[in-house]
């Protein structure tokens, strides 16, 4: 018993690392904050007060009733039309809404892992999302993007031949932490790699609607058109506001019964949420948001990407072609861990990448997210960073 629980505990402290980072910054107040994947609460949708009050008003009692296990009806449609708006259409498939993205692969885990499987994600990936598969004890493996920037479709082929793999967990667009988008022709060569191997792909695909529907076709639309069945998965937290609990999942007739067999109303939202984000989207308000905000997010990656060039020294290498929130970042020669604390003291918080590297080591690097500074900030605080790891590698030599 004791073993067990200290086991789970140092898993756990693996997965927290990224929310304990990002607590040390919010705490040191008075820093930009490039380490919150939260969005910036200055773009906070004002409309959504009136919101509330039209779904008080108009659906009563049913706002504030229990949920059906896989979420109201009318949201899991609206849903659907959301995303046909966002270039993302996969015909013949069912929606389910979680209370957040994780939710939904603790449920799709669940259901089709046993002891002698597991699963594969990117190296690094949001821990998170995997939390769930370590609490059942089940095994991880790893495909390191190569330069942080590009996923081998030889060592995804690899891992399937050799291990018993039953889920591939993708970030394919506006990748977290490193921004990488996946080229059409790489996510055709991972349908075709799950198909030949049954492995099932659980495509988070959250970033989408930061980039406004702009990427190329989900892997799960390519694996539907071969009738293999795929989990893809989006929220509304980055777009919408992240304290509804609002994600969703398409998944193939044939899956939607066995999901609904293993499903709880503990798993869904609230009514009153749902209605919320029904009515956004029922009223066109959410499309429009979403087309403002990536338009806000793009402006802010390109100050990012400026400022990195403008300041940066030239032991830094980034990835050009990031988008979304994230760019993940490696500077040759300095160990982003141990200047963390500078780096707060002079004004200016990140992520270190430990909190999402779990096969290899590499201090080097971290994650700056676009979510919270603005423009100005943005300029601000890659300038002050650039001279918190300039005064370290003069420290160094
Ligand atoms: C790749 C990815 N998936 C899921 C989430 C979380 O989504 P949700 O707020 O719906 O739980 C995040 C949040 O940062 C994320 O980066």
């Amino acid at each position: 018993m004791p073993n067990v629980i200290t086991d789970r505990v140092a898993v756990a402290e693996k997965y927290s690392l990224l929310d304990e980072y990002v607590i040390m910054v919010v705490k040191a107040g008075n820093v930009i904050d490039f380490a919150s994947g939260s969005p910036d609460p200055r773009l906070f949708p004002k409309e959504v007060r009136e919101l509330a009050q039209r779904v008080i008003n108009e659906y009563g009692a049913e706002a504030f009733s229990y949920p059906p296990p896989l979420g109201l009806r009318k949201l899991r449609n609206a849903i659907k039309s959301l995303l046909n708006e966002l270039g993302v259409s996969i015909p013949g498939s069912k929606v389910a809404i979680t209370s957040g993205a994780v939710r939904a692969i603790e449920l799709v885990s669940t259901l089709l892992l046993n002891e002698k499987t597991g699963a594969v994600a990117e190296e690094p990936t949001y821990s998170q999302a995997l939390y769930p598969l370590y609490v059942m004890g089940r095994e991880v493996k790893y495909i390191k993007l190569k330069n942080y920037k590009y996923l081998s479709t030889e060592s995804l082929a690899k891992v399937l031949r050799e291990h018993h793999i039953k889920i591939y967990y993708t970030v394919p667009t506006g990748h977290n932490p490193t921004g990488a988008t996946f080229s059409s022709s790489i996510r055709s060569e991972v349908a075709e790699l799950v198909r030949e191997r049954d492995v099932l792909i659980i495509e988070d695909d959250v970033y989408r609607t930061v980039l406004g529907g702009e990427a190329p076709e989900p892997i799960s639309a390519i694996c539907a058109k071969h009738s293999h069945p795929y989990v893809y998965l989006g929220s509304l937290s980055k777009v919408l506001a992240p304290g509804f609990r609002i994600a969703y999942m398409l998944i193939p007739e044939g899956l939607f019964p066995h999901i609904r067999a293993i499903a709880s109303n503990a798993l869904t939202s609230s009514p009153l949420n749902m209605l919320i984000a029904y009515e956004a989207i029922r009223s066109g308000f959410l499309i429009k948001r979403i087309r403002e905000l990536s338009r806000e997010f793009k402006e802010r990656m390109k100050a990012l990407k400026d400022s990195l060039t403008d300041y940066m020294p030239d032991c830094a290498s980034w990835n050009e072609n990031a988008e979304g929130y994230y760019i993940f970042i490696k500077i040759k020669g300095v160990n982003m861990i141990k200047i963390f604390n500078d780096a707060l003291k002079a004004g200016v918080g990140y992520v270190p990448g430990d909190a999402f590297l779990y096969n290899s080591v590499d201090d080097e690097t971290a994650r700056l997210c676009i979510a919270r500074p603005n423009t100005e900030e943005i300029s601000e605080g890659v300038k002050k960073l650039a001279k918190v790891i300039k005064d370290n590698i003069v420290n160094l030599n």
